[in-house]
């Protein structure tokens, strides 16, 4: 049975582009896939905290050596990787805020990219141990980027999520949305029929 993993990451609890988009492509991947099983993940009402002394003293720190608080916060990690291995696709919102991902979504990938358990370094360099993953990611933007030097968020999302073994990556975009009513119905449509052939 197939398993989609949607992951919200806009920081509007209401009215996000990237979050109305993606609950279209995961509603498409839905008929697709009958019966599929879909979990969903909000970044924005289930907050993760910044990387700071505690939770990187917890993933630093041997399991066996691990106080209980530091356990509580490895645990938090693990079941978040759990949940991103046990899926078949993953489909990602991800509006681009300054010029790069929401900090909602750059702060679970650092919660999902721990050494040894998503990736590790071998004598060939780094090999990502998320295998097998289709992801699908909706970036919803104001302005226009797609294929210049400033669209700094397609390369970083490529990199990270290859870095952990999914490779597999497809974009939907839709752009423009800031750039007047015309613009943004077009970037909608535009998206609507890249998720109608997802
Ligand atoms: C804090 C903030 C920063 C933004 N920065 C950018 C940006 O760098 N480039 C851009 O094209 N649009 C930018 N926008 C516009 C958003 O990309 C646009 O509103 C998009 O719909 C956001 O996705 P969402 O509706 O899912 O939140 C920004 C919007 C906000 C609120």
């Amino acid at each position: 049975m197939t398993t989609i993993l949607q992951i919200n990451s806009a920081a509007r609890s209401q009215g996000a582009q990237s979050t109305l988009l993606v609950n279209e492509l995961t509603e498409r991947l839905q008929q697709s896939n009958p019966g599929a099983t879909v979990v969903k993940r909000n970044l924005q009402a289930e907050p993760l905290p910044h990387l700071d002394d505690a939770v990187l003293g917890a993933f630093f720190t041997p399991a066996e050596q691990r106080t209980p608080e530091q356990q509580a916060i490895a645990a938090r990690s693990e079941a978040l990787i759990a949940e991103l291995q046990a899926a078949d696709i993953i489909v990602i919102g991800a509006p681009m805020y300054n010029f790069g991902v929401s900090s909602q979504l750059k702060t679970y990938f650092d919660w999902i990219a721990r050494a040894g358990i998503t990736f590790r370094y071998t004598a060939n360099g780094p090999e990502g141990l998320v295998a097998g993953k289709k992801v699908f990611i909706v970036s919803a933007r104001g302005g226009k980027y797609q294929g210049t030097p400033h669209d700094s968020q397609t390369p970083y999302l490529k990199s990270f999520l290859g870095f952990l073994g999914m490779t597999d990556v497809s974009f939907i975009y839709a752009e423009g949305l800031n750039m007047g009513p015309e613009a943004a119905s077009a970037a909608l449509a535009g998206a609507r029929e890249a998720i109608a052939t997802a």
